[in-house]
């Protein structure tokens, strides 16, 4: 359709005319949402917003300018996003860029689109990492407000007792602060799983270390709902939709959650179940 022209005014632009524009549901289907049907359902069913405007079907947008949320999660929805899941080897860092020449976790994915990793992990820490150029789903993941659940597998020194082990579901003092809750089981005599959802630098080392064991060996084996036994150390592969979403709506979550414990004191360290 042309610009509608009213006699006397400068045409007012029609979706049409803006070239950037494309229908909801299919930014929304290359946002891993789904099918372009099952985008077109959830706007149907006024789950998805625009600026802030409640969206209908028929909606156009412009992905590199317009804030599309659905279920109240905002979604990116520019076309070249990508988000990579790695399993971060012992010895490299995560950073773009080492002053000291040491081998970096970009330089294990493509090079193209660039990409930054979320988080951190230590030098020595091996595990799940996720890289990406989506703004949005990094800061979702990393501030502090936004806590997503990240698993550790923890090999230690000595045999942690009970009271031990108690401590560091309940918090630990550390130099900067007590941490919140955890979830701790002891899987063999030296090894631990630790959930924790801050991101405090070096937090799973200082915490054993705290109770008298310290780390010999972290593996990151979670975050949030992502998990991936089958990458290799220095093997990475790309996230699907669906996964990515999983990931924006656990932050949305945890943050829920977050008050829910804050005024309670719920049950802090059963050790067993998952969020
Ligand atoms: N906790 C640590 O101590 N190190 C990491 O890399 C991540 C969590």
């Amino acid at each position: 359709m042309p610009a509608r022209s009213i006699p006397g005014q400068a045409p007012v632009p029609t979706p049409e005319d803006a070239p950037n524009r494309e229908r909801l549901q299919k930014a929304l289907a290359r946002a891993g949402l789904g099918s372009r049907r099952l985008c077109e359902e959830l706007i149907a069913d006024e789950r998805v917003t625009v600026n802030g405007v409640v969206a209908t079907l028929g909606d156009r947008v412009d992905p590199d300018q317009d804030e599309v949320t659905v279920d109240g999660v905002v979604v990116g929805v520019r076309p070249g996003l990508v988000h990579y899941v790695l399993n971060k080897p012992a010895g490299v860092v995560t950073t773009a860029d080492d002053p000291q020449g040491r081998p970096t976790v970009i330089e294990l994915v493509p090079s193209e689109p660039r990409v930054h990793p979320v988080g951190r992990l230590d030098l020595d820490t091996e595990g799940l990492l996720l890289l990406t150029n989506e703004g949005e789903l990094t800061h979702r993941l990393t501030h502090p407000s936004f806590g997503v659940d990240k698993e550790y597998l923890a090999e230690v020194e000595g045999i942690p007792t009970r009271g031990a082990l108690r401590r560091l579901r309940e918090g630990v003092d550390l130099d900067d602060g007590r941490t919140a809750p955890a979830r701790v089981s002891l899987l063999g005599d030296h090894l631990l799983r630790l959930t924790i959802h801050e991101g405090r630098n070096r937090q799973v080392r200082r915490m054993c270390e705290a109770v008298g064991h310290p780390v010999t060996r972290l593996v990151r084996t979670r975050i949030g709902p992502l998990t991936d036994r089958t990458l290799g150390p220095g093997e990475w592969r790309e996230l699907t939709g669906a996964e990515v979403q999983e990931l924006r709506l656990a932050a949305v979550e945890v943050e829920e959650d977050a008050e829910d414990v804050d005024g309670a004191e719920k049950d802090p360290g059963s050790g067993t179940g998952h969020r």
